[in-house]
């Protein structure tokens, strides 16, 4: 049995919109609106979505970075929202987070050993702190001479490196990765994931992994899950999630993955979902998907779907009219 290290229950986070000198709240931005989901010890959740679908305001919320409007997040089976300063303190040195942007997430001013040493010093971890670093530097591939050279001095990916050293400083079990190769080249994305997966394997991380497109998390990830406007509408074991996507946003995603067969690549038909990702401020009713939705019926326009399990109980999709196995995108 998997055994499991975060729940996220109902979890919501809304924005206030504020307008006018009184700064009256107007509405509210719903960036993550009833998100339920676990993360099991040792694997890697993968949760994808374009851009303004909430993934890092997750995240945050997560990191304890953000407090919800509502719902609740467990760690290790214990409610973490109320949490005093003290146990927050306690609860961050296992929850780590790596950043979008290697670019502006290290102070650009200090020395990168004085970038990883900082939680150590924080937690006085160690008492040899140099030799940590050291140590650190090795295990994610940057030369321990490097310790006085500034951020700039760095490529994107020696960059991410650096932020990924900073992460596991503290020897944390859960890290977050908010889509920590996306800013990066093609080329040296393949070397961050794998640094990622070698670094799971040997500390025994649990990760979850945040992407903006499929083809990132495609080998990684044990488990995926697929936001849309603050809500997830399919999750499930990966082999499942590839051959047996469900919901019609999948499949237009996986839709958008290019294939390694160019005879493949050139038939390969991709969907394009009609219109422009709606407002999270004004989102639709009913199923959040349907004014873009090529399946969506009247139905779709006043019901809201759940999160249901299907048959091989793996696989759990929100939509009334799932996709079903014979019509599928085969990859
Ligand atoms: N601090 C904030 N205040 C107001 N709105 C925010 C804030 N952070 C994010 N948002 C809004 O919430 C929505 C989700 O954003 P985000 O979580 O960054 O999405 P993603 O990471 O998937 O691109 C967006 O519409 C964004 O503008
Ligand atoms: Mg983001």
């Amino acid at each position: 049995m998997s055994q499991e290290l975060l729940r996220i229950q109902d979890l919501e986070m809304h924005f206030p919109i504020k307008e006018g000198v009184l700064q009256k709240t107007t509405g509210y931005v719903k960036a993550v609106n009833g998100v339920s989901l676990s993360v099991n010890k040792g694997e890697t959740l993968g949760i994808v979505g374009e851009s303004g679908c909430g993934k890092s305001t997750l995240a945050k919320t997560i990191l304890g970075l953000l407090k919800p409007t509502s719902g609740d997040i467990f760690y290790e089976g214990e409610s973490i929202l109320n949490y005093n300063a003290k146990q927050m303190h306690e609860l961050r040195r296992n929850i780590q987070m790596v950043f979008q942007d290697p670019f502006s997430s290290l102070n650009p001013r200090m020395q990168v050993g004085d970038i990883i040493a900082a939680p150590l010093k924080a937690y006085k971890t160690t008492k040899n702190v140099k030799q940590r670093v050291q140590e650190l530097m090795e295990l994610v591939g940057l030369k321990p001479e490097y310790y006085h050279r500034l951020p700039h001095e760095f490529s994107g990916g020696q960059r991410q490196r650096i932020g990924i050293a900073r992460a596991i400083a503290l020897e944390p079990k859960l890290i977050v990765c908010d889509e920590p190769v996306s800013a990066l080249d093609v080329s040296v994305q393949a070397q961050v994931i794998n640094l990622l997966e070698d670094l799971q394997k040997e500390l025994g991380l649990t990760y979850i992994f945040i992407a903006h497109d499929l083809s990132v998390i495609k080998h990684m990830a044990d488990r995926v899950g697929v936001m849309y406007l603050g809500k997830v509408m399919e999750l499930s074991d990966n082999d499942s999630f590839y051959q047996n996507a469900q919901h019609p946003y999948t499949n237009a995603l996986l839709s958008a993955i290019p294939l390694p067969d160019p005879v493949k690549e050139k038939e390969r038909e991709r969907i394009v979902l009609k219109g422009d990702l709606p407002s999270p401020a004004n989102p639709p009713s009913g199923c959040v998907f349907h004014t873009r939705c090529p399946r969506a019926q009247d139905y779709c326009k006043k019901n809201v779907p759940l999160l249901e399990t299907k048959e091989d109980g793996t696989h759990t999709v929100a939509c009334f009219f799932p996709i079903e196995h014979a019509e599928q995108i085969q990859n």
